[in-house]
């Protein structure tokens, strides 16, 4: 035993090795099923592949990477105020790129509202990020923004949570492999809007990273983002609601345009939102 160890272990719980990035991609994001909605929605609608896009709100730049690796001739800016993450990113994403789609990807420490880049054809605002704008004039201004960073025929691509637990405070837990996930919506104020989140990860030792990131968003509804969204001076917005399979009851991941939604108690949809 060490001298002045007292005989305490000194082995690492299971949270103390985790990496916070690496269990979020794991159990929050699915880059796969948001680049196969994307690019087969924009051809839908503009009888074209998209080429260029702008990853708002990056993070660790998980898309950008994967729509650089879909195609040869593909191009992506990935946009985020925190240089932590973005240096996160190009060390575990980047870096495993192959040098010639690292060429194609560009990361950018700028704020989403305010950033100048060249146009682009999708701008996507995934993971509910945009919900950080509280203010119908916050939220406008950087609808318009992303608009003005888009090609004639560009879209904008975000997706939204509701239903009524939304507006619950509540605690969800998800196994994930290793680890459990926890969504934890903890304070909602009903005369504001004001949602505080954070999620958390639990280990099979016991051991924990509590609030490993943490959301203070305004609970918008769809009405109002489409309101807003014409206000912005988008020609078209459409909602792709989410088909059920008819085995599980459950969400099949396909997504159809829809004008009326299920009233369930939790649904995520995407919103496509036309120059
Ligand atoms: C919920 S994470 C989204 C990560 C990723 N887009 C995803 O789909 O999982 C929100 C990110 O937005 C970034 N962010 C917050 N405010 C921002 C702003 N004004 N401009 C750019 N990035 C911002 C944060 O640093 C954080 O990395």
């Amino acid at each position: 035993m060490k001298s002045g160890s007292k005989g305490k272990s000194t082995k690492l719980t299971m949270a103390q090795q985790a990496d916070r990035h690496v269990l979020y991609e794991k159990s929050v994001q699915d880059t796969a099923g948001e680049y196969e909605f994307v690019s087969e929605t924009f051809q839908q609608l503009r009888g074209r592949a998209a080429i260029n896009i702008r990853e708002d709100f990056c993070g660790t730049a998980n898309m950008c990477c994967e729509w650089v690796r879909r195609g040869d001739d593909h191009t992506a800016i990935g946009v985020d105020i925190d240089p932590e993450v973005l240096a996160w990113g190009r060390e575990h994403n980047v870096a495993e790129l192959r040098p010639g789609a690292q060429m194609r990807l560009t990361l950018m420490q700028e704020d989403v509202c305010t950033v100048k880049t060249a146009p682009v054809d999708a701008v996507l605002a995934m993971n509910f990020s945009y919900q950080l704008f509280k203010t119908r004039d916050a939220l406008g201004n950087y609808f318009r923004s992303a608009r003005a960073a888009l090609v004639d025929d560009g879209i904008l691509f975000m997706d939204m949570f509701g239903g009524y637990e939304a507006f619950q405070e509540l605690k969800e837990k998800r196994k994930c492999k290793g680890f459990k996930y926890v969504w934890d919506q903890a304070s909602y104020n009903p005369v504001n809007g004001d949602l505080l989140c954070h999620i958390h990860f639990e280990f099979r030792d016991g051991s924990k990273i509590k609030q490993a990131f943490t959301y203070d968003w305004r609970l918008w509804t769809l009405p109002e983002i489409q309101e807003l969204l014409y206000e912005a001076g988008y020609s078209k917005v459409s909602i792709y609601w989410e088909g059920i399979d008819d085995e599980t009851g459950e969400g099949n991941g396909e997504y159809e345009p829809v004008t009326v939604g299920e009233a369930d108690a939790g649904w995520i949809c995407f919103i496509v939102a036309e120059k």
